[in-house]
């Protein structure tokens, strides 16, 4: 790979250690994959995880002088304000100072402390075609299948070295010939809300590995759905973009997204395979419909889900806890529109900067709650957490009762 001035500059130490650290990652990274140069991104998103290695890595790149030349935003950890404050079951003295040095390992290297993971929606959006490194399930193949802009799958350590050299090495998904789609997926399954956009990204065994091309979907698909089709996509396999035909930028009609050349595969998805998803992957409740808890916002939901949420209980009282993780920016909207008033009310706690995979859900073990989002059911499980997976009103009816009807 063939690196300029001022790329090479950094590599042999000009800007600081921590830079050519993180330049020499790049490098060994733009080598493996036959990378001819690299090229500057004017975005990045770091899937930080609050786990041992994040940190670590973090902290060693602070340590050694790194600063993010581009501040990227990064995923969510738990909110140390609530789970030291409100929360009837606050964390340990650990995991507190675990979070509190993730805070200022992030801060030291100039990162925006937005701690949230659907950064494409609201705070860090991209215009079609720029070149970003974007780490998180759901946050590459957005940014690349709708907006239209370039990222590879980075991970949370490779965004935060292109965060902090500002450049990422050209090969991929930057690439025009790298970006049309090998797979025809059918949708013959009736998508009737965002929830059906959950189960159709948990098809990847079915769909394989490539860039899917989606026909039969409706005409107007929600920020919400897309959302989730591609949180879960990686959840269930390993995608990057996807394209919907006659909806995504690239893919106008099916000769454009497949670039002219005949699909490898073709797949066709109905609803008995959604719903057979639903049955087999959901936990089962207590003495056959009971569940203790409902948790929604993996990834995190926006402000319109909470003011649903709201309508649909306002002047109610939920007989089990319910927790809606959100950004910090849709809490804040929230407290000014009155809506979070309504869910406290009713007994829903709205949190920001929060993740189903963290430590500070240790009260939740060997409960069984209920969610919309398979990807909620599958990091928590690990943590002896288990879920039910139904669409977002039938969580919502039993957050009410208690039982899964
Ligand atoms: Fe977001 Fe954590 Fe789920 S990062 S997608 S809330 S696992």
């Amino acid at each position: 790979m063939i690196l300029n001035e001022d790329q090479q500059a950094m590599l042999d130490g000009a800007y600081g250690e921590g830079a050519a650290y993180a330049m020499k990652i790049q490098y060994a990274l733009g080598e493996a994959f036959d990378a001819p140069r690299m090229v500057p991104i004017t975005r990045a998103h770091v899937a930080l995880s609050n786990q041992a290695g994040d940190l670590w890595f973090a902290e060693k790149m602070l340590k050694a002088g790194a600063k993010c030349r581009i501040a990227p935003t990064v995923n969510p950890g738990f909110c140390l304000g609530y789970f030291t404050g409100s929360c009837a079951h606050p964390v340990t003295e650990e995991d507190a100072d675990h979070m509190r040095r993730t805070d200022a390992a992030y801060r030291g290297l100039g990162a925006v402390l937005s701690y949230n993971c659907t950064p494409y929606i609201a705070s860090n959006v991209p215009n079609f075609g720029e070149i970003c490194a974007f780490s998180e399930s759901s946050a590459t193949p957005y940014i690349n299948s709708v907006w239209g802009a370039r990222s590879n799958r980075e991970s949370a350590n490779s965004a935060l070295c292109a965060a902090i050299t500002g450049y990422v090495p050209e090969y991929g998904l930057l690439l025009d010939a790298n970006r049309k789609g090998n797979i025809l997926v059918h949708v013959e399954a009736n998508m009737k809300s965002d929830y059906e956009y959950h189960l159709l990204g948990m098809m990847g065994d079915k769909i394989g590995e490539g860039i899917p091309v989606f026909t039969g979907l409706p005409a107007h698909i929600s920020s919400e759905a897309l959302r989730n089709l591609g949180a879960q996509l990686n959840t269930s396999g390993a995608y990057g973009m996807y394209h919907i035909v006659g909806f995504t930028p690239e893919a106008p009609t099916v000769e454009v997204a497949f670039g002219g050349k005949k699909p490898q595969r073709e797949v066709v998805i109905t609803d008995k395979d959604l719903k057979d998803f639903e049955e087999k992957y959901s936990d089962k409740a207590h003495d056959g419909n009971k569940v203790d808890f409902a948790m929604f916002g993996c990834p995190h939901f926006t402000l319109k889900e909470a003011m649903y949420i709201a309508k649909h209980i306002e002047g109610k009282k939920l007989v089990i806890p319910m927790y809606i993780l959100v950004s910090s920016d849709a809490v804040e909207m929230a407290r000014r529109m009155g809506v979070y008033d309504v869910l406290t009310a009713a007994g829903a706690e709205l949190i920001p900067d929060s993740c189903p995979d963290q430590p500070c859900w240790h009260y939740l073990k060997g409960k069984v709650g209920i969610t919309e989002s398979p990807k909620c059911a599958y990091y928590p499980r690990r943590r002896g957490i288990n879920f039910m997976i139904r669409d977002l009103d039938t969580c919502i009816e039993a957050a009410l009762t208690g039982e899964v009807n």
